[in-house]
């Protein structure tokens, strides 16, 4: 008898769990009825669309808050990093083979293109030693103070189009990196020693290696357009004692605020960079 009891049970048992899955007495499909199962995907729909648009919504509200013009958050106006053109490690050439420096020459020129009178003279004769605020106008733009090549003298590529190489004594272009607001205090110029026993001269250009206070606040890509960075050029007057000697040369900005002995950033301020020079 238990036997018979036992297989309608067992036949139970299969059918429970094929009606877990769809039960055609009650038409339950994993348990649910098919209304119950429309009203779970509407719900799910209507929530997941809701969740869309408040993300849509709020990128779109923030989005409007946000200028085009100045960057929104900004803590503390960093520190600017220090360049050099040509921008290599180590500048290494044979004076006597043009081969070895064209490509030192060519990007100095390249780079000056912008720095032409042609392109300077439309813009702006700024006040000397001061910096050049300006307030915000109609159209947002910000006028630029003018920068000519020919105050980088014996490196403007003019007077010498092959900027010191074919001599032996390389010019060499530095810049600071452009940062947004930046306004420096004291009296901002660029310092290049060479590390050597007996000092090289290197003149620097504008006299002193000065960079003018004019040429700061800089008020960023769409503001300021056509913005040109000041320039420092020095000539690296090496005489026949140097050549075939690699030499550590060290470039800092001074007189200033800026920071240029930072632990961890050893561009903050600052440049190191190695010359050879062969004949
Ligand atoms: C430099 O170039 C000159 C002329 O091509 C060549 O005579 C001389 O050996 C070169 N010097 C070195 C160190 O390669
Ligand atoms: C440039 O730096 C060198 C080495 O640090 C220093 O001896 C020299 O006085 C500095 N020159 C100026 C003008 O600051």
């Amino acid at each position: 008898m238990a036997s018979t009891e036992d297989k309608p049970a067992s036949k139970e048992n299969a059918s429970s769990w094929k009606d877990s899955i769809y039960n055609p007495r009650t038409g339950e499909l994993m348990g649910r009825t098919a209304s119950s199962w429309a009203l779970i995907l509407l719900f799910y729909l209507v929530f997941y669309c809701f969740l869309a648009g408040m993300f849509a919504l709020t990128t779109w509200v923030m989005l409007l808050t946000l200028d085009d013009y100045v960057p929104r958050y900004r803590d503390r106006v960093p520190s600017p990093g220090l360049v050099i053109l040509p921008n290599v490690p180590t500048i290494t050439f044979n004076k006597s083979d043009p081969l070895k420096y064209t490509q030192y020459v060519q990007d100095l020129e390249s780079f000056l293109q912008r720095y032409n009178d042609m392109e300077q003279e439309k813009n702006e004769d700024c006040p000397q030693g001061v910096h050049f605020l300006q307030d915000d106008t109609e159209d947002m733009t910000k006028k630029v103070c003018s920068f000519k090549r020919n105050s980088l003298s014996f490196c403007s590529g003019l007077s010498d189009t092959n900027y010191g190489y074919s001599e032996g004594k390389p010019c060499v272009l530095l810049k600071m990196n452009r940062i947004i607001g930046l306004k420096p205090h004291g009296e901002p110029y660029i310092n290049c020693t060479a590390k050597t026993d007996t000092p090289i001269v290197i003149p620097h250009y504008p006299t002193g290696g000065r960079i003018d206070k004019m040429y700061f606040p800089y008020y960023g890509k769409k503001a300021h357009e056509n913005y040109v960075q000041p320039l420092v050029a020095v000539k690296l007057a090496l005489t026949k004692e140097d050549y075939n000697k690699e030499l550590v040369v060290e470039c800092r900005v001074e007189g200033t605020n800026l920071r240029n002995n930072d632990e961890r950033d050893k561009y903050l301020g600052r440049v190191t960079f190695r010359v050879k020079v062969s004949e």
